[in-house]
């Protein structure tokens, strides 16, 4: 059974995301896994600042959640990035978290041709609502996460949930007229028992 760290990217507390998200952990947990969850809007986790004090052996100069979160990521099987799509890509609040990973790194004396440091590796999962649902509305959203995420720093992807049409934010929140938390639920469930992109 896998420890299972799921990331909210912010979205309305109860809202799309966070729904696609509780029914993710409702079929992960039912299959056994041990899952935690972290909204970044109650744990606030700035952007880097580029400081490079972390390359000199010096800690974050950033004072915000992030710390309390290092041993969540590092015990972490899976770590399951989720988002509302703000401006065809992840929110501002889920690329700082990613941002932040600049100061976990750790030198590599022989890095892959682009790569520069070592990460811990992990496997990785991208949960996403939209209002739109295009063929091409998380076109930029999914180039970054395989781009970044999987590509870059090293994760292994286990599969996207790109939950479109889900309704704009000056309403209800609309997941529940679709299939979508169904699918959440049965990838939670399956995400080691199967590796089918959903
Ligand atoms: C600032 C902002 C930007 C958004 N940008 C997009 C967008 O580019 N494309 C889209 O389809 N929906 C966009 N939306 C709609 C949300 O992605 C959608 O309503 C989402 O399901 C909201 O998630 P929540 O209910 O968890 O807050 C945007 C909403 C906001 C507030």
């Amino acid at each position: 059974m896998k420890n299972i760290f799921v990331v909210v990217g912010g979205g309305r507390p109860k809202g799309n995301t966070m729904q696609l998200v509780e029914a993710f952990i409702k079929g992960a947990e039912e299959a056994g896994h041990s899952v935690e969850k972290v909204s970044l809007l109650k744990t606030e986790v700035k952007g880097c600042l580029g400081c490079n004090a972390c390359r000199y052996d010096k800690p974050c100069i950033q004072k915000d959640g992030f710390n309390e979160l290092i041993p969540k990521i590092k015990k972490a099987d899976l770590i399951v990035f989720a988002s509302p799509l703000y401006f065809w890509t992840i929110s501002s609040k889920l690329k700082a978290f990613i941002e932040r990973f600049y100061c976990i790194a750790q030198e590599d004396p022989n890095p892959p041709m682009g790569r520069y440091e070592k990460y811990p590796v992990k496997d990785s999962a991208l949960l996403m609502t939209s209002a739109d649902n295009f063929f091409w509305t998380f076109e930029q959203a999914v180039s970054y996460y395989q781009f970044a995420l999987v590509n870059y720093i090293g994760f292994h992807d286990k599969g996207m949930l790109l939950a479109g049409g889900c309704g704009d934010t000056n309403g209800k929140p609309q997941i529940d007229q679709t299939e979508h938390l169904k699918k959440a639920y049965e990838f939670g469930k399956t995400i080691y028992s199967n590796s089918i992109i959903q």
